[in-house]
This record gives C-alpha cells, structure tokens and sequence, in this order.
C-alpha cells in the first residue's frame, strides 16, 4: 500500500466509522485489508478503494468495517463495573423506583460496541441475579455494534470454554449450556438469557439514533478510545441525550470525559452520571 493509498484509506474510514487510522496502523490495515483483497481476487489496494467506491461494490463496505474493528472482548471484563451495577446502582434505582411513577417500569440498558456479546451477556447474568432476588425489577439490554459478523456470533451465543474462566461457577451453571459433545468445549448462553438481550447494528457515528425510551445505563467500553477527541465528545453528548437524567454511563478503564463540556459528572473511576 502507498503512502497516498493508506491516506486515502485512513480518511475514509474516519469518515465511515470514526476509528483513526495513525500512520503506525499502516501494517495493520494492510493485513486486514489483505483479506478482503484475496476473498474477491482483487490484485490491489488502490483496486480495491476504487470498488468500495463503485456502484457495485456498495455491498463491501460491511465487510471492509468487519475487517477494520478491533472486537477484543471477555466475559465480565473490567469487573468492578458489574460489582458496582449489582451492589451501588441496582439497589439505587430500585428504592428510586419505590413509590415513585416508574414503579415496576422496566430498566433500559445498552451495550454500545458490544462486541461478540460478552459485556451485554455479563449484565443480563447480573441484572438476572438481582432480578431473582429483587422480582420487582424488571429489564431490557439492547446490544449493538457497527460490525455484523461480531453481531452474528454474538446473536448465537455460543463460546469456547476457555473464554468463559472469569464467570463465576454458580453464574456458570444457571446460564451456560455445555455442548453435549464433548470433544468440541463448547458452552451456550441458556435460551432465557439469550432472549434477554436484542442485538442490532448501528454506527455510533449516527447522528441521529435515538431509542423509544430514555436509557438508564450506557455501558460504552474500549470503544471511544479508536476515535480522536472531538468524535468523541460529539458521541458521548448524543449519549447524553438519549440518557435518561441522572442515568448512568460506563466507559472503559483508559476512557474518560475529562475536559469535555458535557451535563455527566464522575460518580467514581469511568462510571459517570448524567446531570439531572
Ligand atoms: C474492543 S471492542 C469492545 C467490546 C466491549 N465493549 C468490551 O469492552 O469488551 C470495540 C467494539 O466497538 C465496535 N465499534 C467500533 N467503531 C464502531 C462504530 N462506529 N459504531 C459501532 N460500533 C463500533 C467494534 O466493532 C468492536 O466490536
């Protein structure tokens, strides 16, 4: 790939899904690239920036942003964020919701970047265990991310056993279903877990998403720190706007929304609380 090539690239791909493409990335994108070039016989890049632009290669712009994401994820990643949700918010929210008009009314959450599925499953195991000891509450997670084949696996549910060491075992066996073949080490989120959660693909780079009710928690993690800064403040103040006042949003260990002017306040380390 030329130096006008990878340029051209970087700058398009900002533009489509906000993920910045420095010139240490250059090995990378043409590694990934490189993929996409051999499963349509394409002989180069510059070709191959010329198709995604044609009328008949509107279709590989999909596959080119499943290429160029980066989809690391775990089960209960980060987890003093969960920690936090089942001992601090949970109960929060619920002696907020006692006595008042949004008694019984469903939680709304969203996993924003969710990956192949593993944080917006790890809350439906938390919000599921709160739920059984607390049956007045009630939830709905929707799950989204820019890259369909992530979204694919993560709509099956189904994971190797060894990427499932950091759910804890009682967690285990009430949510995941080991493979009766044995040979294979393959575990399935449990049906009632899996309907829990609604998957959909969306590109924060929106503009103008919005959802039919106002959300209570956003968990946004490892996803903003792929975009510069200014995309980032634009993208979390449309967070604020789809939160509902006081809601809470999530962002990773190495996020933060330090000298943006934006109605959030810290409640304690990447958690943030909108101003009501
Ligand atoms: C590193 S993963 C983080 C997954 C999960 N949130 C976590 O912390 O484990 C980042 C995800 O953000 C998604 N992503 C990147 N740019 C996006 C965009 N513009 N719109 C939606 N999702 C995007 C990627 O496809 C990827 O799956």
């Amino acid at each position: 790939m030329t130096q006008a090539e990878f340029a051209r690239f970087s700058e398009f791909i900002i533009g489509q899904c906000g993920i910045k493409m420095p010139p240490s990335k250059k090995i990378m994108l043409e590694a990934r690239l490189q993929k996409r070039l051999r499963a349509l016989g394409v002989p180069s890049y510059g070709e191959y920036y010329r198709y995604i632009h044609s009328e008949s290669g509107r279709g590989e712009l999909v596959h080119m942003l499943d290429a160029v994401t980066t989809n690391k994820t775990d089960f209960f990643r980060e987890p003093i964020h969960f920690q936090y949700l089942a001992k601090t918010i949970l109960p929060e929210v619920l002696s907020e919701q006692e006595g008042s008009k949004r008694r019984g009314s469903p939680l709304f959450l969203w996993s924003a970047g969710c990956s192949t599925g593993e944080e917006p499953y790890t809350l439906a195991m938390v919000l599921s265990e709160f739920a059984h000891q607390h049956p007045t509450l009630r939830f709905s997670i929707m799950a989204t991310d820019i890259s369909t084949k992530v979204l694919d696996r993560a709509r099956d549910g189904i994971y190797d056993e060894d990427r499932i060491a950091a759910v804890p075992d009682a967690l285990k066996q009430r949510y995941l279903l080991r493979s009766r073949d044995r040979g294979r080490n393959l575990v399935r989120i449990v049906p009632e877990l899996r309907a829990a959660v609604q998957f959909k693909r969306l590109n924060l780079m929106e503009e103008s998403f919005s959802f039919s009710e106002p959300l209570d928690v956003i968990f946004c993690r490892n996803v903003i720190i792929y975009f510069d800064r200014s995309t980032q403040e634009r993208l979390i103040s449309r967070f604020c706007r789809v939160l509902r006042p006081d809601g809470y949003l999530f962002l990773g260990h190495s996020e933060s929304v330090h000298g943006f002017d934006l109605p959030l306040r810290r409640i304690t380390s990447t958690v943030y609380r909108k101003i009501g």
